[in-house]
């Protein structure tokens, strides 16, 4: 039953979007309130669902006069439990923005609503000739205003880098309902503090993302996956470096093991990519304008280590390669709810990683089930671990203390969100927290935005 603050709150806010788009039903919200993981789910007040900027900005300051938190929300993808309610809180639904301009060639860039797919946003890049510079497994449901708001990393980072390194403008919508609009075309801008890269990874706590002008990359027509079998780790990460010398073409390198493969195969019906398994595994993707497969041959062929290869050019075959590895999610998903940790270290201390941290998870939470994959050429890891209960953080704990005692990163590409939040003193000094609450303070006083994530809600609430 909704209370009467509730309903009145409700009520103003479909004079502004309309009855239709607002939900209440219970099995109507359900899908808003439960993130990917299935691990993060919470009741929410009410989801609305805006389909202007003017009516963020009003349903944002009917918001703020009321008291009332508001999680942003857009495809829902994220995996730390940023983008669903936690305690009663609206969720605010950006996927109607989903306008995308006509690309502008003469600089190649591209307008795009927050609510835009980053399916729909290749999909429009192509056609006009150009790229996106960043893509993910799931391209299909994430958007521009959710990849903005986590700076999304993905599987093109080492080549085009993240979703920062793509905003050139940002349309953003504060607590109070004032808007931000950067959105100039311009490469070089150093008008003052750079709003647009501060909001790039705020998760929704500093302004509410609703478009951005987005740079393209060039497309490149040749293209080459090369999906290698090798001992270990140690062995991946020095092919990985010898093709990286070898051409500048690279564009992906990703890393897999026996134990993510086998749980692909069994949760998809693929077949084994070689006729036996192997302990780990390389996939590497280069793109250019002429053909990239000789260089990556060759730069395979005089490797060591290499037990066992395929390679393709069809774009057909080539994205047989790439389903064993992005299947990864979904086959981990289907086995369990894991606890997903994604971190990163340096690139000199990946391979001792990998093997310390199987280590570390199974003697602090015997039992657990390690199952590990990610980007190696960026030194980034997801270490997922099955077979323990959602609340037991065990292996949690043991995993990101050794990562900082390699001096490296507790969320590589997945936010802080609020899954993190009890690690982030391990690699961000009470000074760099202090600064970070300033920020927050400034940009929304009353703190109704995504409170709980990023940082916990008490420094905010004790201010008094
Ligand atoms: C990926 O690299 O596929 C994503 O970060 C998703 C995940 O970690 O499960
Ligand atoms: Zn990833």
């Amino acid at each position: 039953m909704m209370r009467a603050e509730d309903h009145d709150l409700a009520s103003e806010i479909a004079g502004i979007v309309g009855q239709e788009h607002v939900l209440r039903d219970a099995d109507l919200c359900a899908s808003y309130e439960t993130d990917w993981t299935r691990r993060y789910t919470g009741a929410s007040r009410f989801v609305v669902r805006p389909g202007s900027t003017g009516e963020v900005a009003a349903v944002m300051r009917a918001c703020e006069r009321a008291g009332a938190a508001v999680v942003p929300q857009g495809g829902n993808t994220g995996l730390v439990g940023g983008s669903v309610p936690r305690r009663g809180e609206v969720v605010l639904s950006l996927r109607r923005l989903a306008a995308v301009e006509a690309v502008d060639d003469a600089g190649g860039e591209v307008t795009a609503g927050a609510g835009v797919t980053l399916a729909v946003l290749q999909e429009h890049a192509r056609e006009a000739g150009w790229a996106f510079g960043v893509d993910l497994a799931s391209r299909d449901s994430a958007t521009v205003g959710g990849m903005i708001a986590t700076n999304a990393g993905g599987i093109r980072m080492m080549r085009y880098g993240p979703m920062r390194a793509q905003v050139l403008g940002i349309e953003a919508v504060r607590a109070d309902g004032s808007v931000i609009r950067r959105m100039p075309g311009l490469r070089k801008d150093n008008t003052g503090y750079d709003l647009p890269g501060l909001l790039c990874g705020s998760e929704g706590t500093l302004a509410v993302v609703t478009g951005a002008r987005l740079r393209l990359v060039p497309a490149l027509p040749s293209r080459a996956v090369a999906l290698l079998a090798v001992p270990d780790a140690r062995t991946a990460l020095a092919l990985a470096a010898r093709i990286r010398a070898a051409t500048p073409a690279v564009e992906a390198q990703e890393v897999f093991f026996a134990e993510g493969i086998e749980l692909v195969c069994r949760h998809t019906g693929l077949s084994l990519p070689f006729a036996r398994a192997y302990p780990a595994y390389l996939l590497v993707e280069c793109a250019a304008q002429t053909d990239p497969l000789p260089a990556l041959a060759e730069a395979i062929d005089s490797a060591s280590g290499v037990l066992d290869s395929a390679v393709a050019s069809d774009r057909r075959l080539r994205e047989e390669l790439w389903q064993y590895r992005e299947r990864h999610t979904e086959a981990i998903s289907a086995e369990g709810v894991p606890h997903k940790l994604d971190v990163a270290v340096p690139l000199g201390a990946y391979a001792g990683f990998e093997r310390r941290v199987r280590e570390a998870i199974v003697s602090a939470a015997p039992g657990a089930r390690p199952v590990l994959f990610g980007h190696i050429g960026d030194g980034n890891l997801h270490v997922n671990v099955l077979g323990l209960e959602p609340a037991d953080e065990r292996a949690s704990n043991a995993v990101l203390r050794l990562v900082a005692e390699l001096g490296g990163s507790i969320s590589a590409e997945h936010g802080v969100g609020v899954a993190k939040i009890p690690w982030l003193h391990l690699t961000r000094s009470p000074e760099d927290i202090v600064a970070m609450a300033a920020i927050k303070r400034a940009l929304d006083p009353r703190g109704i935005l995504n409170p709980g994530v990023i940082l916990p809600m008490e420094p905010l609430s004790a201010r008094g």
